[in-house]
């Protein structure tokens, strides 16, 4: 190895000793490092990386991403090319099974997924039995994680088939039980699945049919609707992804494992950026207000959401298709007015220094609320109609995860900074070291 030039040489200074490391795929391993020591009984050394910023925590061929070139690819297609040439369930094909089905396997496909859109009865008095103003991503979050007790066998998750059959289950009852937390939303009675129809257009019925006897779906709505779905259908190891892996590798059955990873995407700074956003275009309320809501951010009052990401240093691939379906939305819907502002806040935040010196571009949540909002929907569901398409991305990671083997159980090391060892002191002979801070 002393002789191979893809190594690394590390001299240790503290005892002059020098170790060899293999650097493969552009990696060393952590584990490499291990070795390096004073004394023989140290522990060795470990990398320290909070965030994970500079750590693969794992092999993956799902999805690549060149955030300095803003390139996205879903097992080696461009996302550009699968907005405009596909399906949702054919990219949902592609994303689990690897390539692009032919028409006899996405006609299989289709009909195994179509036919697992029902939920229990059951998991319907449970979504019933939520408040009437219970957040819909709280919901899906619950009634996700309840469907684990449907199915017991779901545990045997080394089991190929089994496995199978449930990526069907959760891919099919998303959107039904997406659209029930949406109704119960509104108070109004859940709809089943038609099973007649597409998987963006049975969605839609899902959520918006009312007394007529077959709901019809407008075309350009449905469409615009699978394009958004594809575009947040995988985003290779993000913090929902990471967080499905890390809860996978314990082996827990995927219906938990899925609604952890849904619980990591609910927040702000991941998947409910888009709904934050809406209510940062609300607050802004005018064009003429941009300005200074940019400079109150400058001071440090906040953050603009939809913009930044931790990949992206390039404008997000999303966000330019996501711009391009909202003019055919608007065409249908009308103009969201709320554009306007955003329109104004992008071309601000663009031209100035303080974005332009920390590569800070809109992401895909910075136009995707206003498409929605123009189609009707709350931005308290936003985060819903993001977890439906990314829990096929999710199946495809833990898929991934549990073939691979070299994945064991999820445990990351730390640097202890707490007190060395110390005696417990009689309750009447301690002082009050800390003030335990009030509850609101
Ligand atoms: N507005 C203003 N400043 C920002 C923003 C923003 N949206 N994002 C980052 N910055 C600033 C930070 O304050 C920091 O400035 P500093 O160097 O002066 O301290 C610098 O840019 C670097 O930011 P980090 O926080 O180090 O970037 P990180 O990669 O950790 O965070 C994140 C990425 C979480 C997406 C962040 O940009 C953010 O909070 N954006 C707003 C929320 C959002 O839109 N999230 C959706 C992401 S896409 C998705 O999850 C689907």
């Amino acid at each position: 190895m002393e002789n191979d030039k893809n190594t690394f040489t590390i001299t240790d200074n503290r005892t002059g000793a020098s170790y060899t490391l293999p650097i493969v795929d552009g990696c060393i391993r952590a584990m490499d490092l291990r070795p390096i020591k004073v004394n023989p009984d140290d522990f060795g050394t470990m990398t320290y990386d909070p965030a994970f910023m500079n750590t693969a925590s794992c092999r993956s061929a799902v999805t690549f991403i060149d955030g300095d070139k803003g390139v996205l690819w879903y097992r080696g297609y461009s996302i550009d090319q699968l907005a405009e040439s596909c399906t949702f369930l054919e990219v949902a094909y592609l994303l689990i099974n690897g390539e692009l089905p032919t028409k006899d396997q996405y006609e299989e496909w289709r009909s195994h997924i179509v036919h697992h859109t029902l939920v229990h009865e059951n998991i319907k008095s449970l979504m019933e039995g939520f408040r009437y103003d219970a957040h819909p991503m709280s919901m899906f979050v619950s009634a996700m994680a309840a469907l684990s007790t449907f199915y017991p066998d779901s545990r045997k998750v080394r089991d190929a088939r089994q496995r199978r059959l449930d990526i069907y289950r959760l891919i099919a009852k998303a959107p039904t039980i997406a659209a029930w937390s949406y109704r119960h939303s509104l108070g109004l009675p859940y709809v089943y699945p038609d099973n007649d129809l597409r998987y963006t257009a049975n969605f839609m019925n899902m959520l918006w049919r009312k007394v007529e006897p077959k709901y019809v779906a407008n075309p350009v709505l449905a469409r615009a609707l699978g394009i958004l779905f594809i575009l947040h259908a995988d985003h290779e190891q993000n913090c929902s992804a990471n967080t499905m892996r890390c809860v996978g590798s314990s082996e827990t059955d995927p219906y938990v494992t899925t609604a952890a990873a849904a619980a990591a995407l609910s927040g702000p700074l991941h998947g409910g950026a888009n709904e934050a956003v809406l209510r940062m275009l609300n607050e802004i309320g005018s064009k003429d207000n941009v300005p200074a809501y940019v400079k109150s951010i400058k001071e440090g009052k906040g953050k603009l959401m939809g913009f930044g990401h931790r990949v992206y240093k390039n404008y997000d691939p999303r966000a330019r298709i996501i711009k391009r379906t909202a003019e055919e939305v608007f065409d249908v819907t009308g103009k969201n007015p709320l554009l306007e502002i955003a329109i104004e806040l992008e071309r601000i935040a663009l031209e100035d220094d303080y974005f332009i010196k920390r590569k800070l571009y809109p992401n895909v949540d910075f136009y995707s609320g206003i498409i929605y909002q123009a189609m009707g929907f709350s931005p308290s569901f936003f985060t819903v109609l993001f977890a439906i398409p990314r829990t096929v991305g999710w199946l495809a990671q833990w898929q991934e995860l549990l073939e691979d083997k070299e994945q064991k159980i999820a445990r990351p090391r730390q640097i202890y900074t707490g007190y060395s060892r110390r005696e417990v002191v009689p309750m009447d002979q301690r002082g009050a070291e800390v003030a335990i801070p009030a509850a609101r």
